[in-house]
């Protein structure tokens, strides 16, 4: 099949195999660029481990640190006519290299919020690592149905409390308008959001794994939150989605409780703004990212997922002087975005930003660029008139 990128609003239908495997290449080489991680992760879980900051996790761990790698995600394989996801390109490429390179990698392709996954992920972790020493949480979902009750939720983006205005891009057209977000119409709305993404389904999982006893001594347990500018805050932070980080945030302490007895620990790691098919969909924050890319590549310090999760493992998770925390207990590999000349820059070129001065103050181009990538189109070396088989069948994913 010719496979070309066939868009609709901020999602890709369609995914390129070859493309995919350059980009999981191209991340493995950074990550061996970089040097062994220094007791790093040996036997590790990434839930959400298919794309964005989830592959990354699995690449640094598998390729910074000799890790066995067992990832867990909800991916589409091609079917007649029909593209499997990048995800699902994704981890058949990082299998493939995995492999090669001598290490364990196996996935579980299903449903990360049902019982029946946990309990299958277990059994191989038995049957096959004995005991995992890292668990990564990167789930990033617009549903979740509830394991105990079979309720179904889905989350919102919505602001709390007043309608929300301001600028935003259509990133493909590059058309700069203003938008209104009306807020929640009640708490139900904060609510079902908390249920999606906030922190019970990892306190689910950390419970599961350590009443099978499937976690070593000295386990950790990493999960992803996002704070952002002020001027993201009505949508993000004090919306609907940054409750749900609350409540993620807040369960670190129940799950610390949960590992004293085998000295484990959990951090919340809070990330720097990136494209991914998650944050795509959220309004306002394309233009943002937009404008941070122009500021931090201007000033040598811009970074993608994977230098991002290079980042964490090996001067935050692994330091040998210890992990550093913010005043609230978070790990901050957002550090660079939030810089205050970064930051102040920003603010600048978002009072400046239109549609007829886009490309000049912004990274448009290298938001597009990006975004592209992540379904494996533009990149150099890979014939995209060609025709290419988009059946890859794995034997380690099930
Ligand atoms: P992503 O969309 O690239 O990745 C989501 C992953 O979750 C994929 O592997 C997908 O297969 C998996 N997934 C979704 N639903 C699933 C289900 N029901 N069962 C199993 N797997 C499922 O998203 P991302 O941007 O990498 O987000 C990961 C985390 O990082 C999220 O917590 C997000 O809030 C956080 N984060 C993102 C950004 C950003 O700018 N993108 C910044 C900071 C933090
Ligand atoms: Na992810």
């Amino acid at each position: 099949m010719i496979i070309k990128p066939r868009t609709r609003g901020f999602i890709c239908l369609t995914a390129h195999p070859e493309g995919a495997a350059q980009n999981i290449k191209n991340q493995i080489e950074y990550v061996k660029s970089k040097g062994k991680i220094e007791n790093g992760p040996k036997k590790v879980l990434v839930i959400g481990a298919s794309t964005g900051f989830g592959i990354a996790s699995r690449i640094s761990a598998a390729f910074g640190s000799d890790a066995a790698t067992i990832g867990v995600f909800f991916e589409k394989e091609a079917s007649e006519g029909k593209t499997g996801t990048a995800g699902w390109y994704n981890s058949a490429a990082f299998e493939k290299e995995a492999h090669a390179a001598g290490l364990y990698a196996k996935s579980i392709n299903g449903d990360a919020f049902s019982d029946e996954i946990k309990k299958q992920t277990i059994e191989l972790i038995k049957q096959d690592l004995g005991q995992i020493d890292l668990v990564v949480y990167s789930l990033a979902s617009p549903r979740r149905t509830h394991p105990k009750t079979g309720v179904a939720y889905a989350s919102v983006l919505k602001p709390i409390g007043a309608p929300f205005s301001n600028k935003t891009v259509d990133f493909h057209t590059g058309v700069v308008s203003d938008i209104t977000i009306n807020p929640i119409e009640s708490q139900e709305d904060i609510d079902n959001t908390i249920a999606v993404m906030g922190g019970e389904d990892w306190k689910f999982w950390m419970e599961d794994l350590k009443a099978a006893g499937v976690l070593a001594e000295g386990v950790k347990a990493v999960a992803y939150s996002y704070i952002g500018p002020e001027l993201t805050f009505p949508i993000y932070r004090n919306g609907t989605i940054g409750q749900a980080k609350n409540d993620l945030e807040a369960t670190v302490s129940t799950i610390n409780d949960l590992l004293a007895d085998l000295n484990g620990i959990s951090y919340v790691s809070v990330n720097k703004a990136l494209v991914t098919q998650s944050s795509s969909a959220i309004p306002v924050v394309p233009l943002y990212i937009s404008l941070l890319y122009k500021v931090m590549k201007a000033k040598g310090i811009h970074e993608g997922c994977i230098e991002q999760m290079q980042r964490l493992f090996a001067d935050r998770l692994y330091n040998k002087d210890g992990v550093s925390l913010d005043e609230n207990g978070r790990i901050r590999v957002d550090d660079l975005e939030m810089r205050a000349d970064v930051q102040a820059e920003v603010a600048e070129l978002w009072e400046k930003a239109t549609t007829e001065n886009l490309e000049e103050l912004s990274d448009i181009v290298g938001y597009r660029e990006d975004f592209f990538n992540l379904f494996g189109f533009n990149f150099e070396g890979i014939d995209y008139e060609a025709d290419t088989n988009e059946m890859i069948m794995v034997e380690s994913i099930k």
